[in-house]
C-alpha cells in the first residue's frame, strides 16, 4: 500500500514537471502556483520513501529477533 502511494507521488511529481514545461514562461502565474503544488508533492514522495525505508528495517529487525 504505501508502495503504491510513493508510485502515485511520483506520477503526480512527474505530471506537475510537465505541466510547467508546458506552461514555459507564457503563464507565470500558474507556474508559480504549479511549482507550490509540486513542491509539496515532492514532500509527500520523500515521505512515502522514508515510510518504506523505516518498515522496511522493522521488517528486518523482526526476521533477526
Ligand atoms: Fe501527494
Amino acid at each position: 500500500m504505501v508502495w503504491e502511494d510513493l508510485v502515485a507521488e511520483r506520477i503526480a511529481v512527474e505530471s506537475y514537471n510537465e505541466i510547467i514545461r508546458y506552461l514555459g514562461n507564457d503563464d507565470p502565474t500558474t507556474r508559480i502556483a504549479m511549482e507550490q503544488i509540486l513542491a509539496k508533492e515532492e514532500e509527500h514522495a520523500d515521505d512515502m520513501k522514508k515510510l518504506l525505508e523505516t518498515l522496511s528495517k522493522d521488517e528486518r529487525r523482526a526476521e533477526h529477533s
